[in-house]
């Protein structure tokens, strides 16, 4: 028996390896999208960050393992990948300072963007929040302005001090927490310039407009900084088989914010899109698929906008839809869905094509007996720069550190009066952090997609009328950080610092 077995044994072997793996099918997909590998998954990425001092944000030892660790499970016979490098150039501040009659504040923070200089001149303080022209006197000419920070965008309290007259500006906080704050650049606020500015927290400014008064004091602020260019690379991974001229993306960020190690943040979706190209290396597909992990996500989508603003015009055409995967396991999870088609929440990137993909979460997620809700499509996470260039998108989002409603517990239970995510961006987020029911149910809802749109786009707006691309880059020049295009809206927040 035993000779004969062996003998049978590479026959056997040879036919099976002949046999054309069957057509890519929703249920089967799923069927072999495994809680168990998901959990081990966030427990190998969660010791990258553990020993990597707890993080594993971009330009770190941590993300880079992080990287090398995605590629070493890509099974390489069914995917071409690929690591696209990028630069960023980096603000380091070197000395940020608000002297106010002689006495040097402690409390002082840089802002990203603005001029890099030192600036001498009398300081006033100026009533209400110092967003409108009429905030400004004429007697702020040639002054330092002193402003509450609140009700609008810091650049536009910049903009405005400038374009009254003023040569420097103090920004000081409305709470007690720290904060990195940005400018953005002046052209949003129809300024060709800012002018030289620092931030001041709450105790200091409060005491510092106390002793202002009406008047005026001598003042010197100094923000000087330098640029730091440094490397990272998204990965890239195709499926051999399918249609290269019908291409689904997928994507999920790899890195964290400095903070955490990022498990939920977006190692969920990291996660889940490795578990999902292994499982898919059971089938074929009519369509190519191919994963992109994304890299600095969490300073303004950079690795998708670096994608997406230098892909040729002839590449672009051939990607169908994106679909965005981030934070697909908050342990006080809702079921979101990006409303791709404007029915709940208006937007301009609402289209037949988005709206198709919304639809197709929807029906998952009804199929398998859970609620989901809409959720803004307003760009703010790593597909915007697919819409940039008219390429339809959607995705699912358990929500990050905005706060579950009643409503919301009803559907999905849980706590009302919490945070989706108690974790969000700092260093408990790790692999207990997640809540595994809704990550399996999460990655499947990312396999029941690339299952159908893997099979088949028929009905799709595809191909799409010629389109012209912009804004269009240089792959060579770098990237600029802008932490107002992080996360953000109803289910999300505010972790970007733009805004006041
Ligand atoms: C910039 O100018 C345009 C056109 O005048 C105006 O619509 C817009 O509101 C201005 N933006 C800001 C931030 O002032
Ligand atoms: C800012 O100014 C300092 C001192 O003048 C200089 O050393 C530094 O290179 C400048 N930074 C940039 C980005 O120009
Ligand atoms: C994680 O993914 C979600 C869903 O796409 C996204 O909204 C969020 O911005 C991502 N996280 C961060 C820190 O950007
Ligand atoms: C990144 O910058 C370095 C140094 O300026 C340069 O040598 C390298 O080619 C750049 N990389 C990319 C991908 O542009």
């Amino acid at each position: 028996m035993k000779t004969t077995g062996l003998l049978v044994l590479p026959a056997l072997a040879s036919l099976v390896a002949a046999a054309p793996a069957p057509l890519v099918e929703s249920n089967k997909l799923r069927r072999v999208i495994y809680r168990s590998e998901l959990q081990a998954r966030a427990k190998e990425l969660d010791n990258i960050a553990k020993r990597n001092k707890g993080t594993r944000a971009w330009g770190t030892p941590g993300h880079w393992e992080t990287l090398d660790w995605i590629e070493q499970q890509i099974p390489k016979e069914y995917y071409n990948v690929e690591r696209q490098y990028f630069n960023i150039s980096r603000t380091i501040h070197d000395e940020i300072s608000i002297t106010v009659d002689g006495v040097a504040a402690t409390q002082v923070n840089g802002f990203t963007g603005g001029p890099n200089g030192t600036v001498s001149a009398p300081l006033v303080a100026i009533p209400n929040f110092g967003c409108d022209a009429s905030d400004y006197p004429a007697t702020v000419a040639g002054k330092i302005a002193l402003v509450h920070r609140g009700n609008c965008n810091f650049g536009q309290k910049n903009a405005r001090a400038g374009t009254a007259g003023a040569v420097g500006l103090v920004v000081w906080n409305n709470d007690p927490t720290s904060l990195t704050p940005t400018l953005g650049t002046p052209d949003l606020y129809n300024v060709t310039e800012f002018i030289v500015s620092a931030f001041l927290g709450q105790a200091e400014g409060a005491a510092l407009v106390e002793k202002v008064g009406t008047g005026s004091l001598p003042a010197t602020v100094k923000a000087l900084f330098h640029y730091s260019v440094e490397s990272t690379a998204n990965i890239i991974a195709t499926t051999k088989g399918g249609n290269q001229n019908s291409i689904i993306t997928s994507g999920a960020h790899t890195d964290s914010v400095p903070a955490g190690p990022g498990i939920n943040d977006n190692g969920s979706g990291t996660i889940a899109q490795i578990e999902v190209a292994k499982a898919l290396t059971k089938f074929s597909v009519n369509n190519a698929i191919r994963f992109c992990w994304w890299a600095a996500e969490e300073d303004g989508l950079l690795g998708s906008e670096h994608y997406t603003s230098t892909i040729p015009e002839a590449e672009a055409a051939k990607i169908v839809m994106n679909l965005n995967f981030d934070m697909l396991a908050s342990p006080n999870y809702l079921y979101s869905i990006y409303d791709g088609d404007g029915s709940t929440f208006a937007s301009e990137y609402a289209s037949v094509g988005s709206g198709l993909i919304e639809q197709t979460f929807i029906d998952f997620f009804k199929a398998d007996g859970k609620s989901s809700v809409p959720t803004e499509f307003d760009g703010r996470s790593d597909y915007d720069g697919f819409l940039q260039v008219g390429i339809p998108a959607g995705g699912v989002f358990m929500g990050a550190e905005g706060i579950k409603t009643e409503e919301e517990q009803k559907l999905f239970g849980g706590t009302a009066g919490k945070p989706y995510d108690a974790c969000y961006h700092a260093a408990c987020d790790d692999e207990n952090n997640l809540d595994y029911g809704a990550f399996v149910t999460g990655a499947k809802s990312m396999a029941d997609a690339l299952a159908k749109y893997g099979r088949s786009i028929e009905g799709f707006p595809f191909p799409r009328p010629a389109a012209k691309l912009k804004p269009r880059r240089l792959a060579e020049e770098p990237m600029v950080p802008n932490r107002a295009k992080g996360k953000h809206g109803k289910h999300g927040g505010c972790s970007q610092t733009q805004e006041a």
